[in-house]
């Protein structure tokens, strides 16, 4: 596995960097930063600059523009998103990041062009065929969340198969959001709570945030730290909305094919400069 860029390293110690990778015309918003100078009150709660967010989700966004622009079909785009997934699970690796959820088919993503459907169902073919191996050898567990019902069953049996393959895993949590929405997600909980009602398994004056997360796909995952969103769209997407009630949110002007290690060390940096509250005050 290639050794992240020593900048992207760089960029995620320094705690007051002379030049913010935000300040470039790459990002579209940084948020509400830290005030120069208000550093006396303004303490972050998530740990401090040297903890990376211990969960990063990305939603991956404009390949097809990325393909566009160059005249190419739509499937070079997805292609080349394809090794950006590669790269960025390179990167949280050696950022000491552990866990990583990647939003690679929506649930409305169905509505697509079959052609298009078709092109994206045989990338993450290959990809649960070819990378499993490299992602075992690298300590990194996969899961799959979203209706997995809804593929091929030989892609079902793939996803299965990388699951049980990776399951010892632990250095990095890597899930992928496949026929992913978060309503449904969360739909779907209320329905299996209402069933744990029903069969008399869990007493209704009981269920509360805590016992609820429980039925969700995401459960067991800690909340994202971080969304990082490419492309320059500025929306979650029906993506993780349970689990992102406090995630600090990061736009990149980048299209996703042409993400790279420095662009998730930037985001790392940005991450570092947000002061979280939690609905609490700093002071
Ligand atoms: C959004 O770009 C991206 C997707 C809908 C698919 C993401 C898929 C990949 C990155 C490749 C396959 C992933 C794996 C894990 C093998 P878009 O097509 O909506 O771009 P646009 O907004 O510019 O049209």
């Amino acid at each position: 596995m290639p050794v992240i860029t020593k900048r992207a390293t760089e960029i995620f110690n320094q705690s007051s960097p002379l030049t913010s990778p935000l300040e470039s015309s790459e990002f579209v918003t940084g948020g509400t930063a830290p005030q120069a100078g208000a550093g006396a009150q303004l303490v972050p709660l998530h740990g401090g600059v040297d903890e990376p967010p211990a969960h990063v989700a990305i939603i991956m966004d404009g390949n097809g523009r990325w393909a566009k622009s160059r005249g190419l079909p739509r499937i070079a785009g997805h292609r080349e998103g394809s090794r950006a997934v590669r790269r960025t699970v390179e990167a949280a690796i050696e950022s000491g990041v552990r866990w990583l959820t990647i939003y690679a088919f929506s649930s409305e993503n169905w509505r697509r062009p079959v052609t298009e459907i078709l092109d994206l169902t045989g990338l993450l073919r290959r990809y649960l065929r070819t990378e499993v191996a490299e992602l075992k050898q690298n300590g990194v567990r996969l899961r799959v969340i979203g209706d997995r019902t809804r593929f091929d069953v030989d892609i079902q049996a793939d996803i299965e198969a990388a699951e049980r393959e990776t399951a010892a895993n632990g250095r990095l949590n890597l899930t992928i959001a496949l026929s992913y929405g978060a309503r449904a997600e969360i739909a779907a909980a209320a329905r299996a709570a209402a069933a744990a009602v029903s069969a008399g398994i869990l007493d209704p004056g009981e269920l509360n945030e805590q016992t609820f997360v429980k039925f969700l796909a995401t459960a067991g995952m800690p909340d994202p730290d971080l969304i990082i969103r490419t492309s320059g769209e500025q929306r979650l997407s029906n993506f993780l909305l349970w689990k992102a009630a406090y995630a600090e949110l990061v736009f990149l002007n980048v299209l996703w094919p042409d993400f790279d290690q420095s662009h998730f060390a930037a985001a790392l940096a940005e991450f570092s400069r947000r002061e979280r509250r939690f609905g609490a005050r700093a002071d």
